[in-house]
């Protein structure tokens, strides 16, 4: 059987991941997936591709959705990822009982060409933003209800400060969200939605500048319980197989801050070789459970029920 990898630029976990898999000899080869112009049944050769960049290329994604009609288990759900958000993990967080900061959806600022003043007939204009910000308080955070990489995310201390920057983000869909004055913050590798790594994170650093840290005593034992229950059931209600959580704790409660990172950093010189090395592990030996003992991806689809009698239909 055969094992797939769609990858970006990142350097160290490809390569070793691809190493890890074919030293393992248990009836499974891995290697980069190579695609030109793809037809509707390619790829029927892998039994599982993992699948780190998708986000950044949409062929890939369309690709990949594919890949889960033929059959093949696809790390993480691409249909999932396309249609998750952040505000819609903060609400469905909440209702799981995992504590978040008070946070508010905003219409965006601008809009595509041909979307005029009556296009949004349902909108508010102006927004209560007085009424927005007594909810969330302040400082506050601005950041899309669907970024990475930190872009786009403002910290803002006043009503004054907020519009500024609400007025730079264009097209953008924001939220608002309250702040967490945290005493100490962790980032969490979860996997196969039940292996879970705490590590100690310091946001307030540059990458690649020991922004991780080995938790040591940094948390007491019931804290990380909850995170590590935390993580599972996010992962669980969500589906992510791959995914990094992070918490702002505040009073001895963990806030989930950043839930959605199913491609997560796995940088050797980022993470740490300790880090690292777990991350590499886990993956590889989810990814050889699966490929051995999972269903494929489409199980998870309403579509999936009709493909048999639409097969049938087909054959009359
Ligand atoms: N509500 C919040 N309270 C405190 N810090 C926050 C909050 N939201 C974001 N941050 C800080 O901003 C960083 C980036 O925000 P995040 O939601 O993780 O976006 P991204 O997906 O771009 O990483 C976080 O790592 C955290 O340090
Ligand atoms: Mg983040």
């Amino acid at each position: 059987m055969k094992v797939g990898l769609l990858v970006g630029r990142e350097q160290s976990f490809p390569q070793a991941f691809i190493e890890k898999i074919n030293a393992m000899n248990v009836g499974l080869t891995a290697e980069y997936v190579k695609l030109g112009g793809v037809t509707t049944i390619d790829a029927r050769e892998y039994r599982l591709i993992l699948d780190r960049i998708s986000h950044e290329i949409p062929f890939y994604r369309a690709f990949l959705k594919t890949a889960v009609l033929n059959g093949i288990i696809v790390v993480n759900n691409p249909f999932w990822w396309s249609a998750d958000d952040k505000f819609f993990g903060t609400a469905l967080a909440e209702r799981l009982g995992v504590a978040v900061p008070k946070t508010v959806l905003l219409p965006q600022k601008e809009y595509k060409e041909g979307v005029v003043a009556e296009s949004l007939r349902n909108l508010m204009y102006p927004l209560d933003w007085q009424r927005i910000i007594e909810y969330v308080g302040l400082p506050a955070i601005l950041k899309p209800y669907d970024g990475g990489g930190w872009k786009h995310v403002y910290r803002v201390d006043s009503l004054d400060e907020l519009l500024w920057y609400y007025d730079q983000t264009g097209q953008l869909c924001m939220m608002l969200q309250e702040f967490i004055q945290f005493e100490k913050y962790v980032r969490c590798y979860c996997i196969g939605r039940k292996k879970v790594l705490v590590m100690k994170y310091d946001p307030t650093k540059p990458y690649l500048q020991g922004q991780y840290e080995p938790l040591g005593d940094y948390i007491d034992q019931a804290l990380h319980d909850r995170i590590v229950r935390d993580c599972i059931t996010l992962c669980e209600a969500l589906g992510y197989d791959i995914n990094t959580l992070e918490f702002a704790i505040r009073d001895g409660v963990p806030y989930a801050i950043d839930f959605m990172n199913p491609a997560p950093d796995a940088d050797y010189f980022s993470v740490g070789e300790t880090h690292y090395t777990w991350f590499l592990d886990a993956v590889a030996e989810m990814v050889v459970e699966y490929a051995h003992r999972g269903q494929p991806t489409l199980k998870n689809h309403r579509w999936s029920e009709f493909l048999n009698a639409s097969v049938a239909v087909g054959r009359d």
